[in-house]
């Protein structure tokens, strides 16, 4: 009887030891980014020409290039499918740093999409939105377009939206979540540093894959080279970052490209302030030891276990990220 009551008062206070530790969460506030724009965004997604046919295919116009990366940010199980548009004659260039520098005028899109049934993708797909990052006056502008009912066309959607999405998983699951479709601020508040906006997943190593192009397998910047849409270089001048899926890889590799796929675009040195003052670094590229992953192992894990971590852009835990996470921190 003591036991039980003892019990009960040690839930008691685990409980509200962890809904304090919530809250503290839910008092920290994204800042108001007041970055500079240089372009007014379209009212329709139509102007923009990404599509060919029935937009609900998703098949890019041939001005805009497939780009695939090796690993990928989470986003409640979502598929995306991201393009690049640049203006004819141009190119992307490589910059010492393994980042890519974009010419004026270049178009990058990501779409999210949920197939109705994982296991046969013939039955159908819901599209929920198009962000798009635009590159004006070396300015990177943000938004995003909710895609319509009926799936024919995207509207502009700059102050956010929760919209109910549901889908069978490869299991045979039902699932649904209440998807967050962002605004704009927080758009910025992942796609900076240094207080400019940037693109997060063109970096190089990130592209730096084989990929399936015209029915033959081939290097994807050997093939964006080929078509005259990147400088020339010798790929193996690049290095490359692993599929945190893809467990022919190390234990270390995967787990630190999951970090920085998912958590490096906060955790770094050039992001907003609250960020920066917590000390973390989870570039891929960072050393361990300098990580701060060694000495915060237990709250890493915890901030994950209690999905309060990745601040914003889930709404769902990624159990195989979170699974992943967890092993790699307890090798360490
Ligand atoms: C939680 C952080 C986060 C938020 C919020 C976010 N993004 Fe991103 N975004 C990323 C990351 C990380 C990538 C690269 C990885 C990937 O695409 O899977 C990315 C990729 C993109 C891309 C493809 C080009 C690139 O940067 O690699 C576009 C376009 C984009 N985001 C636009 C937007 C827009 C517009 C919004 C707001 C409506 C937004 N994003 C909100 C983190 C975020
Ligand atoms: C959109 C930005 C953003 C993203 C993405 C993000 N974080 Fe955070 N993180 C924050 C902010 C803001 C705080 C600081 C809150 C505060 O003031 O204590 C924080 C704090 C933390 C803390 C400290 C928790 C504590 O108990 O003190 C940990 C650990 C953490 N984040 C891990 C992660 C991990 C792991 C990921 C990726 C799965 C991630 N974060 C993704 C913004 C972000």
């Amino acid at each position: 009887m003591k036991k039980a009551i003892f019990c009960c008062i040690g839930i008691l206070i685990f409980t509200i030891i962890a809904c304090s530790d919530n809250d503290r969460f839910d008092e920290v506030e994204i800042p108001d980014f007041d970055f500079p724009s240089s372009v007014v965004f379209e009212d329709s997604l139509s102007s923009y020409s990404i599509f060919q046919g029935e937009p609900a295919d998703l098949n890019p116009s041939t001005d805009f290039q497939l780009l695939e990366l090796s690993s990928i940010l989470f986003t409640d199980y979502a598929h995306k499918q991201r393009l690049v548009k640049l203006p004819v004659g141009t190119q992307m260039r490589r910059l010492n740093d393994g980042s890519i520098d974009f010419p004026d005028g270049t178009i990058l899109s990501k779409t999210f999409y949920y197939y109705n049934d994982e296991r046969d993708i013939t039955l159908g797909k819901r599209i929920i939105e198009t962000r798009l990052l635009i590159k004006e006056n070396d300015i990177w502008n943000v938004a995003t377009y909710q895609w319509n009912e009926t799936q024919t066309n995207a509207v502009l959607e700059l102050n956010g939206r929760d919209t109910q999405v549901s889908w069978i998983d490869v299991h045979g699951n039902s699932n649904s979540t209440l998807y967050h479709i962002p605004d704009e601020n927080e758009c910025i508040a992942c796609h900076q540093s240094n207080s400019t906006m940037i693109p997060l997943g063109t970096k190089l190593r990130n592209l730096n894959r084989i990929v399936e192009r015209n029915g033959e397998s081939l290097n994807q910047i050997n093939y964006l080279q080929s078509v005259g849409m990147m400088d020339d270089f010798q790929v193996s001048l690049i290095s490359n970052i692993v599929d945190y899926n893809d467990e022919t890889n190390t234990l270390a590799e995967r787990g630190r490209a999951y970090l920085d796929l998912n958590c490096s675009h906060c955790h770094n040195p050039t992001a907003w302030e609250v960020v920066t003052e917590r000390d973390f670094d989870f570039r891929y590229e960072t050393p361990e030891n300098q990580t701060g992953i060694l000495f915060e192992k237990d709250k890493i894990k915890e901030a994950l276990l209690d999905s309060e971590m990745p601040f914003i852009g889930t709404t769902t835990l990624d159990l195989e990220g979170l699974d992943l996470v967890i092993e790699y921190i307890d090798s360490l």
